[in-house]
């Protein structure tokens, strides 16, 4: 039976571990061609071994997003090695984790660091493939935010406030590319199960943890089958929105 994505390519960035990873296999499994886009190279690798085994091509490249000049040439190459892009998952993003901070005594490295990482990588892979999209009039984005964007959680000022840009960029970016019959969506996250939610201070996932309806955190996956769904032939009519996956923490 023909997978859903069969003989398209799809872009993950962050793909080498937590919500990235699972993203990128859960599209090899749907039978797509992947990039898999990473600063680091060892799980990049173990991740693309996992993701061979669904039988598309997979491309691995380590690259650093925050760096224009990689940014542009890890696109080149996948435009070149795989084809043009059909899916684009900007999944990049963290929190200032060790530096977390209230904002009165956030450094000012930490606040411009979350929002490059978090922000700006969003729009600028996304500036990579929307032209390819337009003149092809097909194309799907998925943007990660989170929930932090919309309930606004203390000590990360920052991150909300970049998080709550890409839900604005989704939007804006819905609205151009319609015509031209892109969706462009977003996920917000709540607290899930990776690397990440160990790094932040025992408190702060103290927190995250006692705060969600449904008793437990996200895993990885349930993120990937949101964006799966968002980008499918089944979310063909839904573009611009937001959808929250996590547990019930906060409701939009
Ligand atoms: N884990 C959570 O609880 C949670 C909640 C809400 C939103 N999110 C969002 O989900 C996304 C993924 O989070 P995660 O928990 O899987 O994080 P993670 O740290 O486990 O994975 C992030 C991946 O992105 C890669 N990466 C980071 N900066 C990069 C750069 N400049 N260039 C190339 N690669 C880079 C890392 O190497 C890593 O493999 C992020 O946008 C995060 O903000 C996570």
């Amino acid at each position: 039976m023909e997978r859903e994505f069969t003989g398209r390519v799809a872009i993950v960035t962050g793909a080498a571990n937590g919500i990235g990873r699972a993203i990128a296999l859960a599209y090899a499994a749907e039978g797509a061609d992947i990039a898999m886009l990473d600063r680091e190279a060892e799980p990049l690798a173990e991740a693309a071994e996992l993701a061979r085994r669904h039988g598309g091509k997979v491309l691995p490249i380590v690259a650093d997003m925050l760096d224009r000049k990689q940014l542009a040439e890890c696109f080149a190459r996948v435009e070149s090695d795989l084809g043009p892009a059909y899916v684009l998952v900007n999944n990049i993003g963290q929190t200032a984790r060790e530096n977390y901070s209230e904002f009165y005594v956030a450094k000012e490295e930490t606040l411009d660091f979350v929002v490059a990482v978090s922000l700006q990588t969003t729009l600028m892979c996304s500036r990579q493939v929307v032209p390819g999209m337009r003149e092809r009039k097909a194309g799907k984005i998925v943007n990660v935010s989170s929930d932090s964007a919309i309930n606004g959680d203390i000590g990360t000022v920052d991150y909300a406030a970049a998080k709550a840009g890409v839900l604005g960029f989704t939007r804006a970016l819905a609205r151009e590319l319609a015509p031209f019959k892109i969706n462009v969506n977003a996920i917000c996250p709540g607290a899930t199960n990776t690397r990440a939610m160990q790094r932040i201070p025992k408190d702060a996932f103290e927190r995250a943890r006692n705060a969600i309806p449904l008793g437990e955190l996200c895993e990885p996956e349930d993120i990937a089958n949101a964006a799966i769904f968002l980008s499918s032939s089944k979310g063909r009519m839904i573009t611009g929105q937001t959808l929250l996956v996590n547990g019930g923490r906060v409701f939009y």
